[in-house]
């Protein structure tokens, strides 16, 4: 576990230098966190049903304007330039964890095909947004997520699904870190109460 610092100085280096990529590149294929987090029978019966599909957190930005500035500052939203930088972003060994459903019917594929589902996006934690949309369309209300809020079991397998024993660094007390995320600002040091729209 190196301090954050640590990491801050090593910068640029450190990623040709990280052991943990020639690691991740020589273990078998990744979970998808999706399937991980639902478990196989709950992911397989959403995904017979055809009733979710990302829609990219553009979608999002017109009910939660302060959700997605507060995201834009936040390191998942920057997960593909980590790949880029190594030349790896069509690397199936590291796309479900870098990028917005990859390995989930209508989730991110490729750069060139689905540029708009890079990065680990809102639904790379919630799940697909489509049946969300509609809901809070008709209802005004929450709800529809296969990982929402009303969910946290879920959610917290989500984050873990990514963040395994190789890739824990960026936090000490999962609880903590968890909560942050309850803010529009994640890296906001005060909590902030209301959803915000
Ligand atoms: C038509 C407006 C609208 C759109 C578009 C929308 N939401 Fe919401 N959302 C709401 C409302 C209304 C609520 C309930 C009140 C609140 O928490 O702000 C809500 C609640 C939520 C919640 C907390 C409750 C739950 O079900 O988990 C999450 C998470 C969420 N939205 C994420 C998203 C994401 C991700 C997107 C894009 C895929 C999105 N929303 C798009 C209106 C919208
Ligand atoms: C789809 C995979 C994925 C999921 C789901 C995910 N993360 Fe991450 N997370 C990442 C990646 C990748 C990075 C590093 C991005 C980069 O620097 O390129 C990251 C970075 C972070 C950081 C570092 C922030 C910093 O300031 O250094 C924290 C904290 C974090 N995640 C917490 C969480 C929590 C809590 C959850 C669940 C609510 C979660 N993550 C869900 C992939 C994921
Ligand atoms: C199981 C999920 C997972 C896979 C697979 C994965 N990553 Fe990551 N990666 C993460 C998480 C989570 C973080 C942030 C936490 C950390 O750095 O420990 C991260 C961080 C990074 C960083 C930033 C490290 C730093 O020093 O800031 C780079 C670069 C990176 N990953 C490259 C890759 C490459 C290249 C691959 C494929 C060989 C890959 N990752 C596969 C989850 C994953
Ligand atoms: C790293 C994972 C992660 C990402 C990315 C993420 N969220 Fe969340 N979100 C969470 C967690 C964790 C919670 C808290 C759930 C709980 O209450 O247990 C949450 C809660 C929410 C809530 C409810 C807040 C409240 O009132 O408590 C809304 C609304 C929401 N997210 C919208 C979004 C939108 C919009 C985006 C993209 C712009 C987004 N989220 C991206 C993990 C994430």
């Amino acid at each position: 576990m190196l301090p954050l610092f640590a990491v801050a100085v090593l910068g640029a280096n450190a990623y040709a230098k990280d052991p943990r990529i020639e690691e991740q590149l020589n273990a078998s294929p990744p979970k998808i966190p999706l399937k991980y987090a639902l478990g196989e029978k709950a992911f397989d019966k959403a995904m017979r049903s055809g009733k979710y599909y990302y829609v990219g957190n553009t979608k999002c930005r017109l009910c939660h304007r302060k959700f997605f500035l507060g995201r834009k500052k936040d390191p998942h939203d920057y997960a593909m330039k980590s790949l880029k930088e190594g030349g790896y972003d069509d690397n199936p060994k590291c796309l479900p964890c870098h990028s917005t459903g990859y390995g989930v019917p209508n989730g991110f594929k490729s750069m060139k095909e689905t540029p708009r589902l890079a990065n680990v996006q809102c639904e790379g934690c919630h799940g697909p947004g489509n049946r969300h949309v509609k809901i809070a369309r008709k209802t005004k209300k929450g709800g529809g997520f296969l990982a929402g809020a009303d969910n946290p079991k879920v959610l917290e397998r989500m984050c873990k699904s990514c963040h395994t024993e190789r890739w824990n660094r960026s936090y000490t007390d999962f609880h903590t870190a968890y909560k942050k995320y309850k803010n529009a600002d994640p890296n906001k040091k005060k909590k902030i109460k209301t959803a915000g729209k």
